[in-house]
């Protein structure tokens, strides 16, 4: 992956997200993330120790690149900075929002779910977002419906995606990456079967955007 990537999209064509309850998890967890080939990986700020995450993945896996999910504040834009995160993803947007994650000069996603979302964060000069949540907000019929009129903007989905339907996705034109836990399942890290996230990281690494193989 490219750190300097202007686009959160162009990163990746899978990206992890993840909860961290124990930051203990974070390192072992990053690891398997990456040698199973998902480099770009959202840590998202639903839990106390995410920040303190980001910063320890940032300092010990250095081909992690490794960005903040969740952000909805502008004081969350400045801490994820300052812990290293290299990438802002936010579940929805404001324009006070907006402004400090442009502020920020990382890459960002504002997240959408209607297509006046999308028209006003085109008006903002904003054409990629997550879409969220990907499944419940109509899929990729959808994302399908939106590339007609607005094939200018392109989209992370995010929120049920899986194995059964990633490559659905990734296969329409305004797709550039999904995201999604599926492979870091909650028993996996209870049990700390890094070599299972491993397993699910590789096969979901193995999706492209042309449809996976
Ligand atoms: C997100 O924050 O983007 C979603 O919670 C991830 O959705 P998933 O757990 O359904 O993959």
């Amino acid at each position: 992956p490219s750190p300097s990537a202007a686009s959160v999209l162009d990163l990746a064509p899978v990206v992890p997200v993840v909860v961290v309850a124990d930051v203990a998890d974070a390192v072992p967890l990053a690891r398997a993330l990456v040698a199973g080939g998902l480099p770009a990986i959202e840590v998202t700020l639903r839990t106390p120790a995410a920040l303190d995450a980001i910063r320890e993945i940032t300092a010990a896996v250095p081909d992690a690149l490794v960005g903040a999910g969740t952000v909805i504040t502008a004081e969350q834009v400045t801490d994820c900075r300052a812990a290293g995160a290299r990438f802002l993803v936010s579940p929805g947007w404001t324009d006070a929002l907006l402004t400090a994650m442009r502020a920020s000069g990382l890459p960002f996603l504002p997240g959408v779910s209607t297509t006046s979302e999308v028209v006003a964060l085109l008006e903002r000069g904003v054409r990629e977002m997550k879409f969220f949540p990907a499944q419940a907000a109509g899929g990729t019929a959808y994302l399908r419906s939106l590339a007609g009129p607005l094939p200018q903007a392109r989209f992370c989905p995010t929120g049920g995606i899986g194995p059964d339907n990633a490559a659905e996705y990734l296969a329409l034109p305004n797709v550039g990456c999904v995201g999604g836990s599926w492979m870091v399942p909650a028993d996996a890290v209870a049990a700390r079967d890094w070599t299972r996230v491993e397993g699910l990281a590789r096969a979901a690494s193995r999706l492209t955007r042309a449809g996976g193989t």
